[in-house]
C-alpha cells in the first residue's frame, strides 16, 4: 500500500528589521540570533524593512548603502537564502497595497497609543508624518501577508505585533477569514538589552551617544572599551538584583551568548569584582561577532551576488504576497482580474 503519511504542515515565521545604521548587539541577540535557530524547525520568511526606515529622513546614497549592508548581515549572521526567505521590503509591492487594506482597518485611537509612535515623534518633531503614524499599518502588512504563526522579535515590537493580530482579527470578522492571528515571539534573555550608558533604556542603532551601544561592525578594541565604559553600580557584586541595571544587563549579555545561568555567573566571579566582569563580557561579544564580521565584509565586496540573492528572495516573496493579497482583495469585494 502507499504510504499515505503526510509531514505535519511546519509553522511559519516572518520578521523584518530596518536598514538604519548598523544593527546593534540588541538587534542581534534580541533578533537575529534567535531567526538563525528558527530557521530548521519553521518555515522562515525575514526581511530588511527599507519602506519603514523612510517615516524619517533619510540620506539617499547612504541609505542605499544601508539596505545593502542589511541585506548581507542577514546572511551574515547565518541565515540561508536557499532555507530562509530572505528579501527587501520595496522589491515586493503587496506590502504597500495590503498596508492601504489594512490602514483602512487600523483604528486612529490605536495608533496614537503606539509607543513608538510616541517616541519617534517627539524625536523628530519637526516631520511628524502620516508615515509615522501609518507605520504600524505596513508592519501589519509585511506580516499577514505571509500568514506566520510567530512574529520574533524584541520585547519592544511586541506592542506593533499584538495591534497586528487585533487589525487581522477584525479583517477577518468583518470579511471572512484570511489572515492567520500571528503571536509575538520573544526570548526571556536577549530579548531587551538595554544601553551600556543608561541602563534603564533599551540599547538603540539611533542613540546620540556612541558608548551606548555596540555596533555589530565595532572592531575588538571599540567593543573592549565600551564593556569596560559600561555604566555600573557602587557595588563590587556580580549579581542579578533590583537597583542593578548596569550589571543585570552585562549579565543578560553574558548569559545569552554564553548559555550559562545568573547563579553560574555569579559564581564564576565571585570576589573577582566589575573589572574582571565587564572584560568578560566583551571577549565573549568579542568572540560571538567576529565570524558574522568575517562573513558579512565577504560579502559585502560581492554586490552582484547579493542583488542576485534579492532577485531571487523578491520573486519567492511575490509569489506568496500576491497570493494573499488577491484573497484580501477578493473578499473585500473588489473585481480581481
Ligand atoms: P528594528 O529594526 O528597530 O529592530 C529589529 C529587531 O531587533 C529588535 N531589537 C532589540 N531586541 C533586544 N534588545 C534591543 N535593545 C533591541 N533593539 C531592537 C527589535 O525588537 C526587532 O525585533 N518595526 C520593526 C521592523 C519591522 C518588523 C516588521 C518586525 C518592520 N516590519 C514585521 C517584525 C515583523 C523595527 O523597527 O525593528
Amino acid at each position: 500500500m502507499e504510504n499515505t503519511t503526510v509531514a505535519p504542515h511546519k509553522k511559519r515565521a516572518l520578521s523584518c528589521i530596518q536598514p538604519t545604521g548598523v544593527p546593534t548587539l540588541g538587534n542581534y541577540l534580541g533578533a537575529m540570533r534567535n531567526w538563525v535557530e528558527m530557521q530548521d524547525e519553521l518555515d522562515c520568511a525575514f526581511a530588511v524593512a527599507d519602506l519603514h526606515a523612510i517615516t524619517v529622513r533619510q540620506e539617499a546614497a547612504q541609505f542605499r548603502n544601508q539596505i545593502y549592508e542589511m541585506f548581507a548581515l542577514l546572511i551574515a549572521v547565518g541565515l540561508k537564502p536557499d532555507k530562509s526567505l530572505l528579501f527587501v521590503q520595496s522589491h515586493v509591492p503587496a506590502h504597500a497595497e495590503m498596508t492601504w487594506l489594512l490602514a483602512c482597518h487600523s483604528q486612529f485611537g490605536e495608533l496614537s497609543r503606539m509607543t513608538q509612535f510616541k517616541d519617534k515623534s517627539a524625536k523628530h518633531s519637526d516631520n511628524i508624518n502620516l508615515g509615522m503614524f501609518a507605520y504600524p499599518s505596513l508592519m501589519a502588512a509585511d506580516i499577514l501577508l505571509y500568514q506566520p504563526n510567530y512574529v520574533p522579535v524584541g520585547d519592544d515590537q511586541k506592542q506593533h505585533v499584538e495591534l497586528t493580530r487585533d487589525i487581522a482579527e477584525r479583517f477577518n470578522n468583518v470579511h471572512g477569514k484570511v489572515f492567520v492571528l500571528p503571536e509575538p515571539y520573544i526570548l526571556k534573555k536577549g530579548g531587551r538589552v538595554k544601553s551600556l550608558q543608561d541602563p534603564t533604556k533599551k540599547m538603540s542603532k539611533s542613540d546620540e551617544n556612541q558608548n551606548a551601544f555596540i555596533s555589530l561592525k565595532d572592531s575588538p578594541d571599540t567593543i573592549m572599551r565600551k564593556c569596560k565604559r559600561a555604566v555600573t553600580d557602587s557595588e563590587a557584586d556580580v549579581r542579578y538584583a533590583q537597583g542593578k541595571d548596569g550589571i543585570n544587563n552585562l549579565m543578560e549579555i553574558y548569559a545569552t551568548i554564553t548559555s550559562k545561568s545568573f547563579d553560574e555567573i555569579t559564581a564564576e566571579f565571585k570576589g573577582r569584582g566589575y573589572g574582571d566582569f565587564k572584560v568578560a563580557v566583551a571577549e565573549a561579544v568579542i568572540e560571538t561577532l567576529r565570524p558574522v564580521q568575517q562573513r558579512f565584509d565577504d560579502l559585502m565586496k560581492d554586490k552582484a551576488y547579493l542583488e542576485q540573492m534579492m532577485k531571487q528572495g523578491a520573486e519567492r516573496a511575490a509569489a506568496i504576497s500576491n497570493r494573499t493579497l488577491d484573497k484580501a482583495l477578493k473578499k473585500m469585494g473588489f473585481v480581481v482580474l
